[in-house]
């Protein structure tokens, strides 16, 4: 993605060999990078929402893990065991920053189980690359992800011969992975590829990851958007104004229901009411193939203070915070919610595009759940 012309990811090592990332609470009144230096600084860039987004969780927390390599080894640590098992502490700390998005510890449990297979070796340098396959792994998925969604955008622009709208919930964009995004990546490739697209953006109460980051993404990249209130969508899915949704995800299960930022749901019942097509992305890291449904996805519940405050700018520029509401009305916080599959048209994954069925999952990663024929996509 390019920034003002230069092209950043959201998280890289520099040539001093020091941990960069953008800082996502300061979007969009300012563009900050800021250094991570050690495991502990990336637990909290995590949980304090620094960084965020399933696929960036999961890439720092895998970047985070080469950190904790370096100061297990600093600390005088050789034995394997002895190695390994300081080395799963740490992941296990990094885990309990953020329970929903299956990313984080998914890229957490790869590294402990390849740093754990290796004997002997220098273990700090397998978890340095690994860190770097993961965010290489997460970019491409990312980009192909783009090529499938921009396929479904075509036809769609082909069928209606003008202006294709998307409505796009919270921020599935590449500020939520290591580049290109997923909801967002087959809008950029549409956009790219000369097709009229527009994007709705639900504002995504209470922490505005809509209107703060993917509102200054798609202007970075001179994609026409609006903004709308979060409560819109279904007006405008009922007046013809929307002809496609897609979203990102935070966990999907093997039966296809979808965990994503809340008010996710409340946007797939109204497109199922309105006959909008209701498409989630996701790159395979997504994926829990352990869980058989949404029941048991783990749902954050974040500090109340984020529903009962606000975030921007006052008039003289200066970041302000402020109260919303009566002073000692409680609130609680949820911050996810699961779609059921039903309600979802399909899934664009990085080897192509499903049902939110078993068997659709099935067909695109049979390594990870029985093959069975999915008839409804080419
Ligand atoms: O709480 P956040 O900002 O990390 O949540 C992000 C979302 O819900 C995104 O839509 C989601 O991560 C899917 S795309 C990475």
């Amino acid at each position: 993605m390019n920034i003002d012309g230069i092209h950043y990811r959201t998280i890289w090592i520099d040539a001093d060999n020091r941990l960069k990332v953008i800082n996502q609470l300061r979007l969009p009144y300012a563009f900050e990078i800021v250094t991570l230096h050690t495991c502990d600084e990336v637990r909290n860039a995590i949980s304090d929402m620094l960084v965020r987004g399933a696929g960036l969780i999961g890439a720092t927390a895998g970047y985070g893990m080469w950190l904790a390599a370096e100061e297990i080894a600093a600390a005088g640590v050789t034995e394997d065991a002895a190695f390994d098992a300081a080395f799963r502490e740490a992941g296990e700390r990094l885990k309990q920053t953020r329970p929903t998005a299956k990313n984080l510890s998914w890229a957490v449990d790869r590294q402990i189980q390849e740093v754990a297979s290796v004997r002997g070796r220098d273990k700090k340098e397998l978890a340095r690359a690994l860190a770097e396959t993961i965010a290489d792994e997460d970019a491409l998925s990312c980009r192909r992800i783009g090529e499938y969604g921009l396929e479904i955008i075509r036809n769609l622009a082909e069928k209606k011969g003008k202006t294709i709208h998307i409505l796009t919930h919270c921020n599935a964009g590449w500020l939520a992975f290591v580049d290109y995004g997923s909801a967002l990546a087959p809008v950029y490739a549409a956009h790219d590829a000369g097709i009229p697209v527009h994007v709705w953006v639900d504002e995504t109460r209470p922490r505005n990851q809509g209107m703060s980051l993917t509102a200054w993404e798609l202007a970075q990249h001179g994609v026409p958007h609006h903004i709308i209130a979060d409560n819109a969508g279904g007006h405008l899915m009922r007046c013809g104004l929307v002809d496609m949704v897609i979203t990102g995800a935070d966990r999907v299960t093997r039966c296809g229901d979808v965990a994503n930022k809340i008010g996710t749901y409340l946007k797939a019942l109204a497109a199922a009411d309105n006959a909008v097509p209701f498409y989630v992305a996701l790159p395979s890291s997504t994926f829990d193939f352990t869980l058989a449904d949404g029941n048991d996805i783990p749902i954050e519940e974040r500090t109340p203070d984020e529903v009962l405050t606000i975030t921007g700018l006052s008039s003289d520029g200066t970041p302000t915070t402020v109260q919303l509401g009566p002073k000692g009305s409680p609130a609680r916080n949820w911050a996810f919610d699961v779609t059921p599959a039903r309600l979802i048209t399909g899934l664009i994954c990085e080897r192509g595009i499903c049902t939110a069925t078993q068997e659709g999952i099935a067909r695109l990663f049979p390594e990870h759940l029985s093959p069975a024929h999915d008839q409804s996509h080419a």
